[in-house]
């Protein structure tokens, strides 16, 4: 089908929010990095530690990786339907409303305006506002399934139905409070309920923004940049269904050892246990798409984001299911190590994917060569130097931490106070933000090469 046909300025437009967002996001990042041995930096509350955290949280999973997921669905969804959008004004005005949304959240964040539940913090209000540019994306994204040309229904449909049907609901029951100001509510939900649904909600926003629509990037823009046909088809559809259904049991592994009902907790860990096979199956599909191809890594600049990527992942899913068992969380829950485990997979496997998507992306929507391979080629290395330095660094801090927490006199006292852990991190901290600049150069030549693929017409760079 011509491209000329399919609307570009709704994925142009969500590919540059998400470029924003992700700047903005990585500089509360480092900034609260830094407020870790630099208190300091704690000098006004609108930058407090405690504010500024959940501006970094919210920027980046809903600003960045929200916005990058509409940009590759908006256009996902016209090639893999052969249709054009069906209400190009309606994607716009959703385009327009994401990004008031996310600036309404940021300024409320930073005022201290917080309903305290992790990934929900925003207040009633700008809720209203989220679940308005949801109802406008899945307008669109069912009108052209509904209309598709092509009936062959490919495994990153499957993926992106599953975001649109997920997504609004856990924000609604998550989010279900009771108003007694413009910027203040209270949930609804009291106690263990409470925490069990804001985790059932927590859990699966995690894994339905950074999991299952970064993998529907991998299966359409890996045999696009690649030529590499998927392996199997029939294992992908069969791990995106047992994928589904494993997820949405695993929320209580945010909760081990709390009053919740034991059995619950129990139930999570088993699910977590079981959901390694499903994601090992799209893991397993990834390699064996490259087997005997791996020269690729090589001579095309995408297919080393894509391997790395799809190997942080599989780590990530070895390491969640370990951290699940109760052993191994009553020592590490708490401390560090849960951070290292955060950012592999949000700055190795999410940013690794969405950047190649977008250098597979944005040449073919502006008909341009990318600026420069090179400049992606350095910015590769980069992150993939600052994510390992930073996790590692994190987990050791982790291991050092969990230590120092559950050390005891031979009278039973704890031999450590919090503030001694804190006094040992200091190094730890140190390295973080040190590797977060590492990353952060690389990021900035992610974005500038993007933008310059954008603006420069004549001939590219080598
Ligand atoms: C089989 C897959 C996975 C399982 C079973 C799993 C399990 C876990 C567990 C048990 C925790 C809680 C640790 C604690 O607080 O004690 C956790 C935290 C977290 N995981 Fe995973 N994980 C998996 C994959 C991933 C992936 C692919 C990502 C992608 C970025 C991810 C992102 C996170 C995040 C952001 C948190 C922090 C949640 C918080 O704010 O407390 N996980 N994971
Ligand atoms: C320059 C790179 C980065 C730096 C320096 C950084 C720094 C931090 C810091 C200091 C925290 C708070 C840790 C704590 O409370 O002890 C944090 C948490 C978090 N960051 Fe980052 N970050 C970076 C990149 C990213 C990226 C790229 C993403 C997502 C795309 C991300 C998502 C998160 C999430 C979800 C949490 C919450 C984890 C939890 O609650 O367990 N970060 N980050």
């Amino acid at each position: 089908m011509d491209e000329t046909v399919y609307n570009q300025t709704t994925v142009t437009g969500f590919a540059l929010s998400a470029l924003f967002w992700l700047l903005a996001g990585l500089m509360a990042g480092l900034w609260i990095a830094l407020e870790m041995f630099e208190p300091g930096m704690n000098f006004t509350p609108w930058l407090a530690f405690g504010r500024l955290r959940v501006v970094h949280t919210n920027l980046l999973t809903f600003g960045f990786a929200l916005s990058a997921i509409f940009a590759t669905a908006y256009y996902m969804l016209q090639r893999l339907t052969r249709t054009p959008l069906p209400f190009r004004r309606l994607a716009r005005a959703h385009l327009y409303l994401f990004n008031a949304t996310m600036l309404l959240a940021t300024v409320t964040l930073m005022a201290g305006l917080n309903t305290s539940k992790e990934y929900a913090e925003p207040e009633w209000l700008v809720d209203l506002l989220v679940l308005t540019f949801w109802v406008m994306f899945a307008v669109n994204a069912f009108a052209i399934l509904v209309r598709r040309r092509e009936q062959q229904m490919y495994v990153s449909l499957w993926y992106l139905i599953s975001v649109v049907v997920s997504i609004p609901l856990l924000h609604i029951v998550n989010n279900l409070e009771i108003p007694v100001s413009l910027f203040k509510s209270y949930s609804i939900y009291a106690g263990t309920v409470d925490a069990d649904i804001q985790w059932w909600y927590g859990h699966n926003t995690i894994g339905f923004i950074y999991t299952l629509p970064i993998l529907a990037m991998f299966y359409y823009f890996l045999p696009k940049s690649t030529g590499l046909p998927i392996y199997s088809h029939r294992l992908s559809i069969v791990s995106f269904w047992a994928l589904i259904f494993t997820y949405l049991w695993t929320g209580a592994h945010h909760l081990l050892l709390t009053p919740l009902p034991e059995w619950i907790q129990t139930v999570a860990i088993a699910f977590s246990i079981l959901l390694i096979a499903p994601s090992w199956g799209v893991v397993i599909n990834g390699y064996y798409t490259f087997n005997g191809n791996w020269e690729l890594l090589r001579s095309n600049y995408l297919a080393k984001f894509f391997m790395f990527g799809i190997t942080f992942y599989g780590l990530q899913t070895i390491q969640g299911p370990l951290q699940g068992l109760r052993t191994f969380n009553a020592y590490f829950h708490f401390t560090d190590w849960v951070i290292g485990h955060v950012h592999m997979g949000t700055m190795g496997w999410v940013t690794m994917i969405i950047s190649a998507s977008f250098y597979y992306m944005i040449p073919r929507i502006t008909g341009r060569e990318l600026y420069s391979v090179r400049m992606a080629n350095t910015h590769f290395w980069l992150i993939l130097v600052g994510q390992l330095a930073l996790t590692i660094v994190m987990w050791s801090g982790g291991i050092l931490q969990g230590g120092m927490l559950k050390s005891i006199n031979p009278d039973g006292s704890l031999r450590y106070s919090f503030l001694d852990t804190v006094v040992a991190l200091f190094p730890y901290y140190r390295l973080r933000f040190a590797s977060g600049v590492v990353y952060f150069a690389g990021i900035l030549l992610f974005v500038w090469n993007i933008i310059r693929t954008f603006t420069k017409p004549e001939a590219p760079r080598p």
